[in-house]
């Protein structure tokens, strides 16, 4: 039907098992580039460097990359979004370059699902007369 307004929340597409293998799981290797695993990999214990490679493998099986799309696509997507990266890679690299950072034990079972949200409030148009003033106002 035409105007019809189609969307879908992004944390149905991240967490749909079709799009992601082990959707809530905390798995970075999947947005590796397959020609920088070989660099992330090197200096880890041979056990390591395995758990990562197998993670990348099954991932790169399963995940639709092109389904992450926070920004949105097409004409109207995030106009700040060159910014934003640059804001959080900026942000990231000071945290870890400043902080030694773990998760403390009575933080462990923290759920992301088992968080609230809420939605934005569209304001309607205040519409206004002005008229030029006829006198400054004095302070
Ligand atoms: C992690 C950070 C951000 C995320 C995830 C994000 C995400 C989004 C999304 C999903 C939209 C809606 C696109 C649509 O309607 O389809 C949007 C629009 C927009 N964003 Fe962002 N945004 C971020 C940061 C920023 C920043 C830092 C700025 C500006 C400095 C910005 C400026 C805008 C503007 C101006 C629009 C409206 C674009 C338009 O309607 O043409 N955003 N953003």
């Amino acid at each position: 039907m035409r105007q019809t307004v189609v969307s879908v929340s992004p944390f149905a597409i991240s967490h749909n098992t079709r799009n992601f293998y082990r959707t809530i799981d905390f798995i970075p290797e999947r947005w590796l580039l397959p020609e920088d695993l070989h660099q992330v990999v090197s200096g880890l214990t041979v056990v390591e460097a395995n758990e990562i490679r197998n993670a990348f493998t099954r991932c790169l099986a399963v995940d639709q990359r092109a389904a992450w799309q926070p920004f949105s696509t097409g004409p109207r997507n995030c106009a700040g979004m060159a910014l934003a990266w640059a804001e959080i890679r900026y942000t990231l690299a000071a945290m870890v370059l400043s902080f030694d950072l773990q998760i403390p034990h009575e933080a462990r079972d923290f759920s992301w699902s088992a968080q609230k949200t809420y939605s934005t409030w569209e304001r309607k148009p205040l519409m206004m007369s002005c008229g030029q003033r006829k006198e400054l106002p004095t302070f």
